[in-house]
């Protein structure tokens, strides 16, 4: 049985697709389904003894408890539909935060300023409705699009978060894959496409931290990146939504080096969310900063099909982005969990420290193969690299070796599961 072909075919027809895609053949935690049922799993190193998840990429830690407060002192709110751009107080929070984070100089937050919060910064229902209009609102903008219109390619890593794929073909675009393996850092390299692939491309996804493998882009690269997209006028979404759980030191952000750069934010747009920053996947709430023209085609397009974010959830996001002692007290604990990875696994089946997110990507051979193997024999959850990834048009693809392992859970039971996961591992070719 080969899950792949779906979604080969799939690929290898986005030029002649007449019908919409179907959006599961990518969807990696159905692929994932598919591969596991019928196989029950085995005991599983969770006291309560039910298998442990970690395939999902879903912050597990408590948001502080003001956030419940936050939103029982702005109750009235839900009475409200949520205000397209969200409240000047939130912008304001988004601004001095990203002026903090990224020592941005302060006219450029001012009024008429590059980062003005009132031209250049949209709140957003988590990152990955942003995402995903990004790519409808770069597309269907025609002749108004800032970058001229009539360019059909999205420029995507592979592997990739499946949102990125998700968006280019809902918006009737061609995906264009960027291999994101060891022999590039992890990470994908427009700069090696051809000259009129660029020409043509609207609109390039760049994840840093990267889901799955945690490499993180330095100024340099985000910087000639920026360079590349203004020469040939494309825009860059960069996803920065893992940019607060990191290892070393605080990754680059797009937006600082644009600003050094020169030029402004023009082509770039820089998504960030609280459910990694401050374990609140649940509340939904992030934003999206940059090039004004672009935030507003992005407006008007999530004004139409956009869901907005309730002002109690503005209010309650307002205080996250001023708070940095919940953000640094969870990181801490996923730094917690790497150095326990490290200590387990270190040497072995690839281990690298990502230097960002929360993700191990390790090399076994046959991703697909370990999955199954770590469900059956140990009643843990992982995601076969190769369901993050689609095949290149040399038939390769990029994710087949590995497998994503989220370190979500407390740190007793990650100890526990990577112990179990490295035995089951190690004695495979006896199973
Ligand atoms: C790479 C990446 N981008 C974006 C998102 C979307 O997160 P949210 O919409 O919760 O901000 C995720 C979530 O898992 C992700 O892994």
């Amino acid at each position: 049985m080969n899950l792949c072909r779906p979604y080969v075919r799939l690929y290898r027809s986005v030029h002649a697709m007449a019908s919409p895609p179907s959006f599961q053949a990518f969807y990696p935690f159905t692929r994932l389904n598919r591969l596991l049922e019928g196989s029950p799993p085995g005991p599983s190193p969770a006291p309560d003894g039910e298998p442990v998840l970690l395939s999902l990429g879903e912050p597990r830690h408590r948001p502080p408890a003001f956030v419940a407060g936050a939103l029982a002192d702005n109750a009235d709110g839900w009475s409200r539909y949520p205000l397209p751009r969200g409240t000047p107080g939130y912008r304001r929070a988004v601004a001095d935060w990203l002026t903090h984070r990224y020592g941005l100089p302060a006219n450029a937050v001012a009024t008429g300023g590059a980062l003005d919060p009132e031209a250049a910064i949209l709140p957003l229902p988590g990152s990955r409705e942003g995402l995903f209009f990004a790519a409808l609102a770069t597309l269907s903008a025609g002749r108004d699009a800032p970058n001229g219109g009539g360019k059909t390619k999205v420029l995507l890593p592979n592997p990739f978060y499946h949102v990125y794929m998700g968006a280019a073909l809902a918006a009737g675009g061609e995906p264009v894959l960027m291999p994101a393996s060891a022999e590039s850092g992890h990470l994908p390299e427009p700069e090696a496409l051809d000259p009129a692939v660029l020409d043509q491309a609207a609109l390039c996804y760049f994840c840093t931290p990267a889901n799955p493998q945690g490499a993180v882009a330095d100024t340099a690269r985000l910087k000639r990146l920026i360079a590349l997209a203004r020469k040939h006028d494309f825009v860059l979404a960069f996803d920065e939504c893992y940019s607060e759980i990191y290892t070393g030191e605080a990754p680059a952000g797009a937006l600082q080096a644009a600003l050094a750069t020169g030029g402004g934010l023009d082509n770039v747009l820089a998504f960030h969310s609280l459910s990694k920053r401050s374990s609140a996947p649940g509340l939904r709430c992030g934003f999206v900063a940059g090039d004004p023209r672009l935030i507003e085609k992005l407006d008007e397009a999530l004004r139409v099909g956009g869901a907005g974010v309730p002002l109690p959830v503005l209010a309650a996001g307002e205080r996250l982005w001023r708070d940095e002692a919940h953000v640094a007290e969870n990181r801490a604990r996923y730094q917690e969990k790497f150095a326990i990875a490290e200590r387990v696994l270190g040497g072995r089946f690839g281990f690298r420290l990502p230097a960002g997110g929360f993700f191990l990507w390790l090399e076994v051979g046959d991703g697909e193969a370990a999955a199954l193997e770590l469900w059956r024999h140990g009643g843990m959850k992982v995601l076969p690299g190769a369901y993050m990834g689609a095949d290149m048009p040399d038939g390769r693809n990029p994710g087949k070796p590995y497998i994503r392992v989220a370190l979500i859970h407390d740190a007793a039971l990650v100890e526990a599961a990577l112990e179990r996961l490295a035995v089951i591992l190690t004695n495979r070719k006896s199973l």
